[in-house]
């Protein structure tokens, strides 16, 4: 708004990204009513208005920002350099709320206990008189959408298949089988056989899409589904769609098996469903308990598609630390998203636990984009390096054997009930009789669109790392101390 108006924008000197606080003047607009003062707001940019437009004034700032709010109260134009629609502003929903109430005067006329009859009629709508097979992953947004095919379609117009990749964690496909009524196809071999020596994430990314569609495609012919007469239900939530690209402005910030060529195809033909495409986590949840599913079900965290694939760092060839005033440089590639684009960078270890620390130093060094803490390791930093290393089964089991046991202590001392999402990464860092490390990425967040790296209570971490460092291949563990942005939450 502000270079089309006529003011000026300019890449700034330093970014600032997550936590930030804003410093609002009192006004007596409608927009800001209510809001003046220090509040916590979430940040995700480096450019910065030098200038606003003529008729503009200047209402928060930051401490990096000079210009974070700014208002033309005649025109009724408003502007915010800062996120009010994420959890982490605590009061965005304020702002929002102001801006369509006051400012627009809109009206209130949804009510959300209509909702669930809404999205049946839109199932039964888009369904016509087909029917819907779905590929549930067990998770909760595939679980939840297929509950609602079932309720609105009945259960005999309704399949589901459960695609065992062998990417799955410990003990996942027992559970899916005791979810009832969906047949489980093991393709196992199929999809660690594409990704055998695939190192590059993008890469691992797309071929597991690819494989997921030619598995689809597999299970359409051999049991019928083929026929004009059935159409592919999925549980594509909000955040998908927007991270993919989905809409009009969005960089292709999460590029994964929702959107690949194949589902584009059938979504050309009309033959999907995706009745929570316009849901966030947290109200696909709602929907669930509205639906009576299982709490341990529903209260699950959120696993990835690509499961431990993308959990499961590789790198292309061995190369060694690097040693700079800041901490030690860890040369493997990880996601970040700074902005609005998907970047790729090294990582930083420092020593100490300091989530403050860390997010100055993701603003302040370009060249990284996540920081760690070393919590413990068999050796120095100064004697690990990167060593090259593909998808093997035997990192892959190393891999599932470490969540399994982060999970099972998490889940013990009641810590995952305090976390949204908690990762556990295998990243190629260690010597040659103990060649792999691991990541812990405890996170909280709302709907997995912002989130913010959480700390531990330091038995609870203690008993972690001296189990983790006793599986046989492990040399050291790290804690992951990125809020998001600038790292996303999983690392690929
Ligand atoms: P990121 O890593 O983008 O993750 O911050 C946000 C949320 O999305 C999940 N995630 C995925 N889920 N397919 C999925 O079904 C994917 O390719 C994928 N990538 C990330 C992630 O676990 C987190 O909950």
């Amino acid at each position: 708004m502000t270079h089309l108006l006529g003011g000026r924008v300019r890449p700034g000197d330093r970014g600032e990204y997550g936590l930030a606080t804003l410093d609002l003047d009192d006004t007596s607009d409608p927009m800001f009513a209510g809001l003046a003062g220090s509040q916590q707001i979430w940040m995700n940019h480096r450019d910065v208005v030098e200038a606003p437009p003529d008729g503009f004034r200047v209402i928060g700032r930051t401490d990096t920002c000079a210009v974070a709010a700014i208002a033309d109260s005649a025109r009724h134009l408003y502007g915010v350099q800062f996120h009010p629609e994420v959890v982490h502003t605590i009061r965005g929903q304020e702002y929002l709320a102001n801006f369509i109430f006051r400012v627009c005067r809109c009206q209130k006329d949804w009510d959300p206990r209509h909702r669930l009859p809404l999205i049946e009629a839109e199932i039964r709508e888009s369904v016509g008189d087909r029917r819907v097979f779905f590929f549930v992953s067990g998770g909760v947004d595939s679980s939840v959408a297929f509950a609602l095919c079932r309720r609105a379609l009945g259960g005999d117009r309704v399949r589901g298949i459960y695609v065992d990749t062998g990417l799955m964690r410990e003990g996942e496909t027992d559970f899916v089988r005791g979810l009832g009524g969906l047949a489980i196809e093991d393709a196992s071999s199929q999809f660690l056989g594409a990704l055998s020596g695939v190192t590059e994430p993008e890469q691992k990314r797309h071929i597991i899409g690819e494989e997921f569609v030619r598995v689809q495609e597999r299970i359409i012919e051999s049991r019928s589904l083929a026929d004009e007469c059935w159409i592919l239900g999925q549980g594509t939530i909000y955040p998908d769609t927007i991270e993919s690209g989905g809409t009009a402005k969005a960089a292709v910030i999460k590029t994964h098996h929702n959107r690949v060529a194949g589902i584009q195809k059938l979504i050309a033909a009309g033959r999907i469903v995706e009745p929570l495409k316009s849901f966030y986590k947290d109200e696909v949840r709602a929907v669930g308990r509205e639906l009576g599913l299982p709490g341990d079900l529903l209260d699950r965290h959120p696993f990835p598609g690509p499961g431990l694939a993308i959990r499961c760092l590789c790198a292309a060839s061995d190369a060694r630390l690097e040693r700079i005033a800041d901490g030690w440089i860890i040369p493997v590639r990880s996601v970040g998203v700074q902005g609005d684009a998907r970047t790729y960078a090294p990582v930083l270890a420092i020593d100490a636990m300091d989530h403050a620390h860390a997010t100055v130093l993701t603003n302040r060094l370009r060249k990284v984009n996540r920081v760690v803490a070393l919590v413990e390791a068999h050796a120095q930093l100064h004697d690990m390096s990167i060593r090259a290393s593909a998808l093997s089964p035997g990192r892959l089991q190393r891999l599932r054997h470490a969540d399994a046991t982060v999970r099972r202590i998490s889940h013990a001392s009641g810590y995952d009930r305090q976390v949204w999402q908690f990762p556990v990464i295998l990243i190629p860092l260690g010597s040659s009789d103990a060649p792999d490390s691991i990541v812990l990425r405890p996170i909280d967040s709302v709907d997995g669109m912002t989130a913010q790296s959480v700390g531990m209570d330091a038995e609870i971490l203690r008993s972690m790392c001296a189990e983790l460092l006793s599986v046989p291949g492990i040399a050291g563990v790290f804690y992951d101390l990125t809020h998001k942005p600038p790292g996303t939450i999983e690392w690929e």
